[in-house]
């Protein structure tokens, strides 16, 4: 449990943490390269720990100092145990690299958020049209590729990022050339992307819609830094608004936070940017934001949307949003609720009509970025929050509660 003392008004400077959606998929690629693997700024967190774990079942050899990850490449299995394929939504990337590896792969369907029915049917669709057999009986995947991966055009009906990644991982030494229609564009892509290359990876369009992958006979691990976690920053951003804050984040890539600025300027924060830091400064108190809608990238995303609708919750007016990614992405509704603000959800749309002033509650985290916004509203309320289920946030933040601390909130998190 968090338990938050509010109204806190937060200041000082923060580094933030790598990004959690980057050193899952680039974990899954240290399995594919050869040899030792090193990656660099990956963030504490138990997310991080399920994929070490899955790694070592699958034969590597990991050892963490600090937030530099060593990965010693070797496979002596191909079956992820459901324990650990339970525990995390995206240990579904490690199929396309297991089967790049070995050419086999048996894992059973993939646990995580519940953010709403987390179908992997294009993982699936677009790894049979590169030559995977993959049975589907009995809830687990038993996927081979008896001739091994064969290069193909594959269209994604959707810009999944998770399918995005594991069509790359499964075709980067694959044989001939795989072209992704319609790919993610987000970040994360360019991040994995960018290691594989330096691996001795043939991948260009990383970013855009269309990526082409020429494979390779192997790749052999090298150096990586993973890239800044823009929804942590996007998080700390939200604390300082809803607080009338001023805030400086360092370790910040500033062009992945563009798609975010609007709700902050249109809501009166002045956001600054230079070079790897940015700061922001909160009126007293925020306007609304008013109208947001999730897009994959370049779009506002996903993950930033419970966070901001924090901010909502005690701007000045109303604010609209539109949850087009995933189809229960307004769990936190329910919390906000309790603690006094005015959130209407009609399916994908919410609307927020701002209060003055939120009441500190009891409320409880239902996933990890719903958990995130229910934190920042707390440090917002009158009066004192406990934020429930708080093992959903730690997967996806390191060190929250002492970052927030650091720049003035009275929190602090108990085990129950
Ligand atoms: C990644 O999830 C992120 N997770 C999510 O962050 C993020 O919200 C999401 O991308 C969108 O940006 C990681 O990177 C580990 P998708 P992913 O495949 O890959 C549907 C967080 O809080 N879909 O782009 O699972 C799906 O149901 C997490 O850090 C299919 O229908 O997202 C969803 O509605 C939450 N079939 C939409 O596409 C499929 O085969 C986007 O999913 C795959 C996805």
């Amino acid at each position: 449990m968090i338990i938050i003392d509010g109204p806190a008004e937060l200041s000082g400077e923060l580094r933030v943490q790598g990004a959690k959606n980057s050193a899952l998929p680039l974990l899954a690629a240290a399995l594919l390269c050869k040899g030792q693997t090193v990656l660099h700024n990956c963030p504490d967190l138990s997310d991080v720990n399920t994929a070490l774990a899955i790694l070592e079942q699958l034969g590597c050899r990991c050892r963490r100092e600090g937030h530099d990850l060593t990965v010693d490449s070797a496979m002596t299995s191909w079956e992820i145990p459901e324990e650990l394929m339970r525990g995390m939504r995206s240990s579904i990337v490690f199929l396309g690299a297991m089967l790049a590896r070995c050419g086999r792969a048996r894992l059973c369907f993939p646990g995580g958020c519940e953010l709403g029915p987390r179908p992997i049917d294009l993982h699936l669709s677009s790894l049979r049209r590169l030559g995977v057999n993959i049975d589907e009986s009995g809830g687990w995947l038993d996927c081979s590729a008896p001739q091994g991966i064969q290069g193909a055009y594959v269209s994604l009906a959707f810009p999944s990022v998770g399918a995005t990644e594991n069509l790359i991982l499964a075709a980067v030494c694959g044989t001939g050339t795989t072209i992704i229609a319609n790919a993610a564009r987000e970040p994360e892509i360019c991040d994995l992307c960018e290691y594989l290359n330096r691996c001795g990876g043939r991948i260009y369009g990383a970013g855009e819609s269309c990526v082409i992958v020429d494979g390779v006979k192997e790749l052999f691990g090298c150096e990586h830094r993973v890239m800044p976690d823009r929804i942590a920053a996007v998080t700390y951003m939200a604390a300082a608004a809803v607080t009338g804050g001023n805030v400086t984040l360092r370790d910040v890539d500033n062009t992945h936070i563009l798609p975010m600025l609007a709700p902050f300027e249109e809501s009166g924060c002045e956001v600054r940017q230079l070079g790897g830091c940015l700061n922001i400064m909160a009126p007293r108190r925020l306007g609304a934001v008013r109208h947001i809608r999730t897009m994959p990238y370049p779009g506002f995303p996903t993950d930033a949307q419970p966070v901001v609708m924090s901010m909502a919750a005690v701007g000045r007016g109303a604010s609209v949003f539109v949850e087009n990614i995933f189809e229960n992405r307004y769990r936190h509704a329910d919390g906000l609720s309790r603690m006094g603000a005015s959130v209407k959800v009609e399916g994908k749309v919410a609307v927020v009509e701002g209060v003055e002033r939120l009441t500190g509650a009891s409320v409880e985290a239902a996933d990890l970025r719903g958990g995130a916004a229910l934190v920042v509203a707390g440090l917002a309320a009158e009066g004192v929050t406990r934020v429930g289920a708080a093992e959903h946030i730690r997967r996806g933040y390191e060190g929250l509660c002492g970052c927030l601390a650091d720049l003035g909130a009275r929190i602090r998190e108990t085990e129950l």
